[in-house]
């Protein structure tokens, strides 16, 4: 390792300036390789990072990975919870985010005091998160979901078993109107997937007759009535990959769509309309990583989740029934 630059916290990531005739990708299999690294992104990362990715996927899949993986260090190019989440699962490795300020609107909605004083006054609830949360809320939960588990999870929980969700009141709805459960509802939205406007949506349907609407949990109830499938990022994109259809309208981040292009380039993706004319389908956490800090991050291993260990076990036990209870989700 070189020498560590000081990490400045409010910067979030190492500031150093790059040879612009290095070839970043080159470098970075190169460090890769050298220390044992393995490096696991999310499908909202720019297409860049997700094609030199050695791991590409959902929540779930991310935090698979991350709890089999026989690397050293695990670079992270997704969000600040997903880093978090392979810490917990892996105290004795590295655990590296390109850059620690990629935050989430649903995990910061969502702070662990304002969380304990709301359970508080649902005893006897079990305590059902979504992992778009930090270490701090895992901890006051029972079980952990994510998107391509959650209903399989809630239909495990006995009938006469009140729940309490969290953190988002968009996934939380749409697990209620499938499984028919009540659920006390923490009220967190997602920036990006509250964006899409469902008026735009219903033009564009128009515009593709039979195009299949393909959306994510997290859009609004008002969007959701139009999708023809609703899923994970994962299952949004084998959908698509396996589906006899030409053309999809897509409601989820824009990431994605590089991975389904790449899936079906003889398809067509279009993403679903944001309420503005601006680029609100893209989520500015994610996009906080870039190659240039990647590189940087994997070079001087920086910057470094670390965590108070008594909180990680307790944050440990809900992630675990998680993948317990979803062992046999694909
Ligand atoms: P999944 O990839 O698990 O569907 O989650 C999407 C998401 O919100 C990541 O922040
Ligand atoms: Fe959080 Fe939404 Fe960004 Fe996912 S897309 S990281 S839920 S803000």
């Amino acid at each position: 390792m070189t020498d560590l630059p000081v990490l400045d916290p409010a910067v979030g990531y190492v500031e150093e300036e790059i040879d612009p005739f290095l070839d970043l990708f080159e470098e970075i299999e190169r460090l890769k390789r050298e220390k044992n690294a393995v490096l696991l992104a999310h499908y909202y990362q720019e297409p860049d990072i997700q094609d030199i990715a050695d791991y590409i996927g959902d929540s779930l899949g991310l935090s698979r990975k991350a709890a089999e993986t026989d690397a050293d260090i695990i670079v992270f190019a997704g969000v600040h919870f997903m880093a978090e989440t392979a810490k917990i699962l892996n105290p004795g490795k590295k655990v590296l985010l390109p850059d620690l300020n990629a935050g989430c609107s649903l995990a910061d909605a969502c702070p662990a005091d304002a969380f304990a004083a709301f359970k508080a006054r649902y005893p006897g609830h079990v305590v059902v998160s979504y992992i778009n949360c930090s270490a701090a809320t895992k901890a006051l939960s029972d079980i952990i979901c994510t998107s391509s588990n959650a209903e399989h999870i809630i239909r495990q929980i006995p009938e006469d078993q009140p729940i309490l969700f969290a953190p988002d009141r968009n996934l939380g709805r749409f697990l209620m109107k499938r499984t028919g459960r009540d659920m006390v509802l923490w009220d967190g939205v997602c920036i990006v997937h509250e964006t899409f406007s469902e008026q735009k949506l219903v033009r564009l349907k128009m515009r593709y007759p039979g195009a299949p609407v393909l959306a994510h949990p997290e859009c609004e109830e008002a969007v959701l009535r139009h999708a023809d499938f609703v899923g994970s990022t994962s299952q949004i994109r084998r959908f698509a990959r396996e589906d006899a259809h030409d053309t999809f309208i897509v409601a989820t981040e824009e990431g994605i769509l590089h991975q389904m292009r790449k899936d079906s380039p003889e398809k067509t993706f279009i993403p679903a309309p944001p309420e503005s004319g601006c680029n609100c389908n893209q989520c500015p956490h994610m996009r906080l990583n870039t190659l240039e800090k990647l590189y940087l991050c994997l070079k001087h291993e920086q910057p470094e989740i670390t965590m108070d260990e008594k909180l990680r076990r307790r944050a440990l036990r809900p992630i675990e029934r998680m993948l317990e209870m979803s062992a046999a989700v694909a």
